[in-house]
């Protein structure tokens, strides 16, 4: 028989809305495999909350799919609920997704774990906050945030199972920037960079202002929650980075910046030429230990399990004890709301296995 899963959903931006989809679309496959059916409860975008506590129905989450397209608020669309209307609805055994880009949702998020309630992390920006801060997530059995590096890539359980059988991790080194990894390609087909970022941008795989790519940020953020994982309770300053751009630019628009890429076309040319005469490829990479790491434009083997890697591909590869000589390696696409959306929905079925376990211990 099915069991409900009662969820909410904090973010209708392209990952809550894939994962609603998706979550209609295989609702009948997931139940017949797993026996759970995932019942949304409550969606919230930051002007409010809508819920309906016996689930909300299908057609009419889909009209509010189609209603809230083009980034239009839920409070154009239906009367909601103040966020913090939350707290009233939480109960053991519910599952609440973090799918926004901020910390805003924390307090919501704390109120949902002490009230019984998983959590599912989309967001990096809590887990890559001070550590002080931060270390109430990597702790707690009832959070997990695998779609946060390399979407539905199972990195971080790989990190947490070597960790659980007794392995110490030593490195780790990361390419975990689908839009980076294509620039990277693109660079090596001998695009000139300004080219190359404006294909990358006119197809989507750059945010519309470019420098929220290239700075490097995003890659930061998940090589600290790879680091993190791993056991080593990092700062964001521990970690040295590379934009690919000059600081100075940061402050231009975003036209007149696309307008002063091509003088950086020699500086990225020159760099493939070196990694190409060395026999290497070019690749944004982040190379972590417990001492910090640095994260930036790297030549690596070119038939190495990063160099070997063309386009959005994402791979990681950890060093142990007892992968010592050849690392282990985590390769494949990592990026897009739709793979995403599947890593949210894999820790989903992981943590209503623990909620239901719980759920039945307390009943007994
Ligand atoms: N898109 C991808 O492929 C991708 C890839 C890797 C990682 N991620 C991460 O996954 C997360 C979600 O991605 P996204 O692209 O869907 O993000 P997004 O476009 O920034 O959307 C964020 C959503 O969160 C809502 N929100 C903001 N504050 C809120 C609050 N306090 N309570 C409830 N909702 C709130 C926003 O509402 P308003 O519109 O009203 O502001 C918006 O609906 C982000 O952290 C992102 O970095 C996404």
């Amino acid at each position: 028989m099915d069991r409900p899963v009662p969820f909410i959903l904090l973010g209708l931006g392209p990952v809550g809305r894939t994962l609603v989809r998706q979550i209609l679309d295989t609702h009948k496959a997931v139940a017949q495999r797993t026996g759970f059916q995932f019942v949304l409860v409550g969606i919230a975008d930051s002007s409010g909350l809508m819920l309906e506590r016996e689930g909300i129905p299908e057609e009419m989450l889909l009209k509010i799919l189609q209603d809230t397209d083009e980034r239009r608020k839920l409070n154009g669309v239906i009367d909601l609920h103040p966020h913090t209307k939350l707290n009233e609805v939480y109960r053991p055994g519910m599952i609440v997704i973090d799918a926004t880009h901020s910390t805003d949702a924390v307090p919501r998020l704390k109120d949902a774990v002490e009230a019984g309630c998983g959590i599912v992390m989309a967001n990096k920006v809590p887990l890559a906050g001070e550590w002080a801060k931060a270390k109430w997530f990597y702790d707690h059995p009832l959070i997990r945030y695998e779609a946060t590096v390399g979407a539905g890539l199972p990195i971080i359980s790989t990190l947490r199972y070597l960790l659980d059988t007794g392995d110490e991790i030593t490195s780790i080194e990361a390419s975990v920037s689908g839009t980076l990894g294509f620039l990277c390609t693109a660079l090596e087909l001998g695009l000139p960079y300004s080219v190359a970022v404006a294909n990358a941008r006119n197809l989507g795989y750059t945010e519309l202002d470019p420098r929220d790519d290239l700075s490097g940020y995003d890659i930061v953020r998940k090589a600290l929650i790879l680091a993190r994982t791993a056991g080593w309770p990092l700062e964001m300053n521990s970690l040295s980075s590379e934009p690919m751009y000059p600081p100075t630019w940061i402050s231009q628009t975003v036209e007149d910046f696309m307008k002063a890429l091509p003088s950086l076309d020699e500086i990225y040319a020159a760099q493939v030429r070196l990694a190409q005469n060395e026999g290497k490829s070019l690749r944004y990479v982040a190379h972590l230990t417990s001492k910090g790491g640095r994260v930036g434009l790297t030549p690596v083997a070119r038939d190495g399990y990063i160099g070997s890697k063309s386009g959005p591909v994402n791979s990681v590869a950890i060093y142990t004890h007892r992968y010592r000589e050849l690392p282990l390696v985590i390769s494949g696409p990592g990026a897009g709301p739709e793979i995403k959306a599947a890593g949210v929905m894999e820790d989903m079925l992981q943590l209503a296995n623990v909620l239901q376990n719980k759920l039945q211990t307390m009943n007994e």
